[in-house]
């Protein structure tokens, strides 16, 4: 009997077998099967053959993530979380999937999962570690926004992401969508002439620890993992899921939660890298500075000096009810509510570029009314989480330039990252602060040294720890 089937043979035969589902599970032996007697006969469901991906939080962001995963064609192949109510949410999802409570057991099964890349879903204070035990792996790794919890960490991830080569994405998802891609051009295209800032604001605040007293963990909890490489402080009532951000230990206040997806805006229209933004003056006002919890409200400012015939730029944030003096001003003449349609505007030397992640207006009329600039039109996104899996099967297979095809690929996302980061540097410090983006590293050292106590013995980010752990 002939066993090689030719192209034209495989493809007349196709449509009768997708006619009959059944059939085809059974031919090619890769099919899950899913019983309801209430609905009538089995349902085969072709199991995924995309990447071998690992999820390493698995329930609030790290749900949507897994939905994200599967919907884009990834194999997700285990799953991991401290939690025992997430281990068992996600494993109703991916049944096939293995089981983990401690992500360095995970890691060191790299190998018998034949993984190919890690998604990282955790509080901010454990992003770092997992993801560069990834990179060291020589893994592919995603990690949620923002990358990581201090300046340092992201340094050392994007030494970690250079040396190991692997596609990488930050988790800034609105990178991926249409607006967003439509102001990049509208700027670049000198929509309003030359850009001189650009302010970005947000209604939410992410206020001040303590959310409860000090009580014993949940039981369904491993808050010895949760807590990773901080420090061993008692638990706090409510601290988790999602409080945490409100606490410097763990989180990074409303600027870090959602500073990641507002500036990249304007990090990628004003073409914001490394060089173009050299050393940049921050300086950040706070409510008040407190070593446990994140402010009530900040307000942030990145000076970006001129360079190369290029004008200096001016970055600022607000959060929590603080208004940009640009949409106050410009609000009142104009007799529209700026602040609450938008959450950014740009000014440039002919008017004005408003948007948030949905729509965008040009003002004033006149302007709106010119002509649209010729712009190179930027290609729509596969999907966010299609970009990293895309880029992985590009890699696996030896194209070696798919590594930073992901947008928000970490050679790009760390320089946004530690924008942010910056400015709630800037927030503790209380005065004005000088981060060298070329270099990376601040002027005189760390501005507010021992903010973050060193990582607990076998957390840190240095090789050998990594490699301990990942041959332990
Ligand atoms: N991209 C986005 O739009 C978006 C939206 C929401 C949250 N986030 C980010 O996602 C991350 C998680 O946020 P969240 O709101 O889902 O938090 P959460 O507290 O609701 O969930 C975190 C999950 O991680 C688990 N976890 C904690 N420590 C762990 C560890 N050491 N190992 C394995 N699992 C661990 C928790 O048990 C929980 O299931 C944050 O960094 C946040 O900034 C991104």
């Amino acid at each position: 009997m002939r066993t090689d089937t030719t192209r034209r043979q495989f493809l007349a035969v196709v449509p009768a077998v997708l006619a009959a589902p059944t059939l085809l599970g059974a031919a090619v032996g890769c099919a899950t099967k899913q019983t309801d007697a209430a609905k009538g006969p089995a349902v085969i469901k072709p199991e995924p053959t995309g990447p071998r991906i690992a999820i390493i939080g698995c329930a609030g962001r790290g749900g949507e993530n897994l939905g994200d995963l599967l919907g884009a064609g990834a194999s997700v192949v285990a799953l991991c979380d401290v939690e025992a109510g997430a281990r068992e949410s996600g494993s109703k999802r991916v049944a096939s999937a293995a089981v983990y409570t401690d992500l360095r057991q995970l890691l060191r099964d790299r190998r018998k999962l034949k993984l190919d890349g890690v998604l990282v879903s955790t509080p901010d204070h454990t992003h770092a570690f997992p993801t560069a035990l990834a990179l060291r792996a020589g893994l592919a790794a995603y990690c949620e926004k923002p990358l990581t919890h201090t300046v340092e960490e992201s340094r050392r991830i994007l030494d970690l992401a250079r040396a190991a080569g692997t596609p990488t994405q930050m988790g800034t998802q609105i990178h991926a969508t249409d607006n967003y891609r439509r102001v990049v051009e509208l700027i670049q295209g000198g929509a309003i002439g030359r850009p001189t800032s650009c302010d970005c604001w947000i209604n939410k605040g992410w206020c001040c620890g303590p959310t409860g007293p000090v009580t014993e963990p949940p039981k369904t909890l491993d808050y010895d993992l949760w807590l990773g490489p901080a420090q061993e402080d008692p638990y706090i009532a409510n601290i988790q899921p999602s409080n945490w951000r409100k606490y410097w230990d763990y989180g990074t206040g409303t600027l870090g939660d959602m500073g990641c997806h507002m500036l990249d805006l304007p990090v990628w229209a004003l073409g914001l890298d490394r060089a173009r933004l050299g050393k940049v003056e921050v300086f950040a006002t706070v409510d008040k500075v407190d070593s446990v919890g994140c402010p009530e409200w900040t307000e942030a400012s990145w000076a970006i000096p001129q360079a190369n015939g290029l004008d200096p730029l001016v970055l600022r944030w607000f959060d929590n009810g603080r208004k940009s003096p640009i949409a106050e001003e410009l609000g009142a003449k104009d007799k529209i509510d700026y602040h609450g349609r938008f959450t950014m505007v740009f000014q440039g030397t002919k008017g004005w570029l408003w948007a948030n992640y949905g729509e965008y207006l040009i003002t004033p009329g006149a302007l709106a009314a010119e002509p649209a600039p010729v712009v190179t039109k930027i290609a729509s996104s596969p999907g966010h989480h299609r970009e990293w899996l895309d880029a992985i099967t590009a890699w696996r297979s030896g194209d070696s330039t798919a590594t930073n095809r992901p947008m928000c690929a970490f050679g790009r996302s760390t320089v946004l990252n530690e924008i942010v980061l910056t400015g709630t540097v800037a927030g503790r410090a209380q005065r004005p602060i000088s981060y060298d983006f070329a270099k990376r590293s601040f002027d005189g050292g760390n501005p507010i040294p021992h903010w973050h106590p060193a990582p607990r013995a076998g957390w840190s980010l240095e090789n050998a720890d990594l490699d301990s752990v990942l041959s332990g």
